[in-house]
């Protein structure tokens, strides 16, 4: 079942209450606009009115934890996908959760999870595509590192397309979960932070290396600059290059 609304705070939000009520997997909530879209790190996401397409979907793994390290890649792997069916485009990734073209974002994803006696009860993928934004729509401290689909390929964006292609991607994305190394090549094939020089922050902490692999649980592998090869699972990552890390 699809939930629509004309504005709601959060997609994700309402979601999960749905989840804690007993809804079943492939429930969907769809909002034109969003007052409260919130990202990774407690982060907002910008989502004005008919703007960008803010779309939640419900799994319901009833998995371990641990099988399900690689969630946000397989959706990212999907959107993309999506994405590409509808409009002829294929973003890139900057691990984890960004859709991007070029150094600039297109969209995210914010993924949550439910748990009951250990197990994953539901998980909450939410994504936000930016679709007909003109640079000088996105407020000034995103400006220089927002696009929208619309911009990139100078067309129209045939939002409805591009909504049934996220949807119909999800459910296979949901019964194909579990082909994790399949997920993940496709995912490295799409990820613009291999091979470049990034900087990792952790609290007040900044770490900088070189991006060399995503591993088989989703994590990225970097050689730090003393030298250690270690597996980034959290944190924010920045790119050198892009979203004014220079
Ligand atoms: C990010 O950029 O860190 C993730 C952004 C995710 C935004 C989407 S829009 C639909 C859903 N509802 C939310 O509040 N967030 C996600």
């Amino acid at each position: 079942m699809i939930h629509r609304f004309e504005t709601i705070d959060s997609t994700n939000t309402y979601l999960k209450q749905l989840a804690e009520g007993g809804a079943p997997a492939g429930t969907a909530v769809i909002a034109q606009s969003q007052t409260g879209g919130r990202g990774r790190l407690g982060r907002s996401f910008h989502s004005p009115s008919g703007s960008g397409i803010y779309l939640s979907y419900l799994l319901r793994p009833n998995c371990d934890p641990s099988e399900l390290m690689h969630l946000t890649c397989a959706v990212a792997v999907a959107m993309c996908d999506a994405v590409e069916a509808a409009t002829g485009l294929h973003p890139g990734i900057k691990w984890t959760n960004d859709l991007v073209h070029g150094k600039r974002k297109l969209g995210g994803i914010l993924t949550e999870l439910g748990f009951e006696n250990g197990k994953v009860s539901y998980a909450v993928l939410g994504i936000g595509i930016n679709c007909t934004q003109k640079a000088e729509d996105f407020p000034p401290e995103i400006q220089g590192i927002a696009t929208s689909l619309a911009a990139v390929t100078g067309k129209p964006v045939n939002k409805a397309a591009l909504e049934a292609e996220m949807l119909q991607a999800l459910k296979t994305m949901d019964e194909t979960l579990f082909h994790k190394e399949a997920i993940l090549e496709r995912y490295r094939k799409s990820c613009i932070t291999l091979n470049q020089q990034i900087c990792v922050v952790r609290g007040d902490e900044s770490s900088y290396g070189t991006a060399l692999d995503v591993d088989s649980e989703g994590a990225l592998v970097v050689r730090f600059e003393d030298g250690t090869v270690r597996a980034v699972s959290s944190g924010e990552v920045s790119v050198r290059g892009m979203y004014g890390y220079l």
